[in-house]
């Protein structure tokens, strides 16, 4: 996340801002009631499957193919198209972006031990880290593997060895003797935790009693976890791999109902009220410190234009001061709930109707991350990654909704 680099400064709290290894008296992380214990959440498997940067593979078995050995989504793609094809359209395909890539150049997070920290969770497979454990180079390192980011193997590839969801009942009975020595199948693939080691800061007391990535405790609080309901039920949808989240405007529209409620339009001062709901979000809307959702009411006039003094407005986000180790406010709306903007003020002359608008800025944070970095940056190479990422998202705010209600004479 963005929010390790503005502590560049300081490894120590570098790393707890990244969820990395954090030395905090027993007593303290205990008492947190949002510090969930890895092992306690993830269980044996997951645990053993989720050592971060994950062990090289080793020498593949006696009897694998060349494609059964292979690493490369394309070639797991040969065999699994409707996977790979949905995969490079997500963002876990893109998680080694010119925006993640461009800060491990220079400074402190080029360090070997930084590198490996944020590689954990963009480009987690050993054959990924140019470094090794000990900082030294890695002799299996993969370029081009490192590029495509979360890969397939880093969720299905431990020693060569594969491991999947149950198969599906439908299917006809596997060949003999099965590619890639047929799969495992495991039920935790299927459930939240298996996404919580990237999506949850674990054993970290969090600001303000919330870790910067509470993803999955939020989930386990929500009412669709009460209903059985999992990530992978919400994001993976028939299996797919796309992963859609609050990038995609379409899909966010489907869990977020916004209304305006009018009260009294039709005196001096004009009263409403817009309502945005939460309604199938199986966490906070949005979960990270990341994204800034705006609402706005105001008056319009006959050209559509928005008449001055006439605007109320309000953010959902979370804003905390990393620096200080303080939250500055915390507006998200939890699963289930509502927050409502109340409207009242004087009608302006030459009004014509009352406009109300919710837009999303699912990058909010990184904007002000990468024109920082760009102002200290030296590196060239450095400097074009970072100006590609300020480029991406100059206009990746979108509008939510817009309702309008029109005003009688
Ligand atoms: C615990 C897992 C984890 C670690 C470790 C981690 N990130 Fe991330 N990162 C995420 C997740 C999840 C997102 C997407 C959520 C968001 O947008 O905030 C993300 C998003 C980003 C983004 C914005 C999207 C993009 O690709 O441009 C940048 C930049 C980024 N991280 C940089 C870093 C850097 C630099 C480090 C190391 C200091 C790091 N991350 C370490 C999980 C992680
Ligand atoms: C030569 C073709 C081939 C290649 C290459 C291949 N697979 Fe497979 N894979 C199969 C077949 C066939 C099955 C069995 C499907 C079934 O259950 O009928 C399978 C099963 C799987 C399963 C289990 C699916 C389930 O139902 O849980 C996973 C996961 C998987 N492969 C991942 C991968 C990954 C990751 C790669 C690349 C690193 C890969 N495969 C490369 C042919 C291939
Ligand atoms: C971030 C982790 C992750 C990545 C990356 C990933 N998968 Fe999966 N994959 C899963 C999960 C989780 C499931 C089970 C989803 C479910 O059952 O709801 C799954 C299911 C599957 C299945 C079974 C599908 C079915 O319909 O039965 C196959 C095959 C598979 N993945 C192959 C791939 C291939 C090939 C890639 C890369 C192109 C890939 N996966 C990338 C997590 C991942
Ligand atoms: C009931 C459906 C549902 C469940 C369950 C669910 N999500 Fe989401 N998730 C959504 C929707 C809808 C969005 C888009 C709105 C938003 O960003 O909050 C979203 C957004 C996201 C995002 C985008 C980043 C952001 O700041 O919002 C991430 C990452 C994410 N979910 C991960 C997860 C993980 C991990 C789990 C399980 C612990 C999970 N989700 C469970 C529906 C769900
Ligand atoms: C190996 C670490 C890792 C695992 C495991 C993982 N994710 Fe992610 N996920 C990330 C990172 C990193 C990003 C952000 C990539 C970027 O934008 O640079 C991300 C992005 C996402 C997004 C898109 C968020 C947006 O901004 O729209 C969703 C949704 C998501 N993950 C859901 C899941 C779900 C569901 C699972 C479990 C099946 C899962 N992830 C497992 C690391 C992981």
């Amino acid at each position: 996340m963005y929010v390790c680099l503005r502590l560049g400064l300081s490894i120590a709290l570098l790393l707890t801002a990244c969820g990395g290894q954090r030395v905090e008296p027993e007593t303290e992380a205990a008492a947190a009631p949002s510090a969930p214990q890895r092992l306690h959440v993830l269980g044996a498997f997951l645990e053993a499957h989720w050592q971060l940067p994950l062990a090289l593979q080793g020498e593949p078995p006696a009897g694998f193919s060349e494609l059964d050995r292979s690493l490369d989504p394309a070639v797991c793609g040969a065999c699994h198209p409707e996977q790979y094809a949905a995969w490079r359209t997500s963002l876990h395909a893109a998680a080694y972006s010119p925006g993640f890539s461009g800060q491990l150049i220079e400074g402190a997070l080029a360090d070997p031990v930084e590198v490996r920290a944020c590689q954990r969770c963009h480009a987690p497979l050993g054959e990924q880290q140019p470094y090794n454990r000990l900082g030294g180079p890695e002799a299996s390192f993969d370029p081009a593997l490192r590029g495509q980011g979360i890969v397939c193997a880093a969720c299905h590839v431990r020693n060569h060895r594969r491991f999947g969801p149950p198969r599906r009942a439908a299917l006809p009975a596997l060949l003999e003797p099965p590619p890639h020595g047929g799969f495992e199948p495991r039920g935790e693939f299927q459930e939240s935790r298996f996404c919580a080691p990237c999506h949850q800061f674990f054993d970290d007391p969090g600001i303000n009693g919330k870790p910067l990535e509470n993803t999955f405790v939020e989930w386990q609080r929500s009412p669709q976890a009460a209903a059985g309901r999992q990530c992978q039920d919400c994001h993976m949808p028939d299996r797919s791999h796309r992963w859609r989240g609050i990038h995609d405007p379409e899909w966010v529209r489907r869990a977020i109902d916004v209304d305006l409620i009018p009260t009294d339009l039709s005196g001096r001062r004009l009263e409403a009220a817009l309502v945005l709901r939460n309604r199938d979000v199986g966490h906070a809307f949005p979960t990270y410190v990341t994204p800034r959702v705006q609402l706005v009411v105001y008056q319009v006039g006959a050209a559509g234009k928005e008449l001055d003094a006439t605007r109320l407005e309000a953010s959902i986000g979370r804003e905390v001061d990393l620096a200080a180790q303080v939250e500055i406010f915390d507006t998200r709306v939890l699963p289930g709930e509502s927050v409502k903007l109340d409207y009242s003020l004087a009608r302006a002359p030459g009004a014509t109707a009352l406009l109300a608008r919710v837009s999303v800025d699912p990058d909010f944070h990184y904007r002000a991350v990468f024109d920082l970095l760009l102002e200290s940056l030296e590196d060239a190479s450095a400097r074009a990654q970072i100006e590609e990422a300020r480029r991406r998202i100059s206009d990746s705010t979108y509008i939510l909704a817009e309702i309008r209600l029109p005003l009688s004479d």
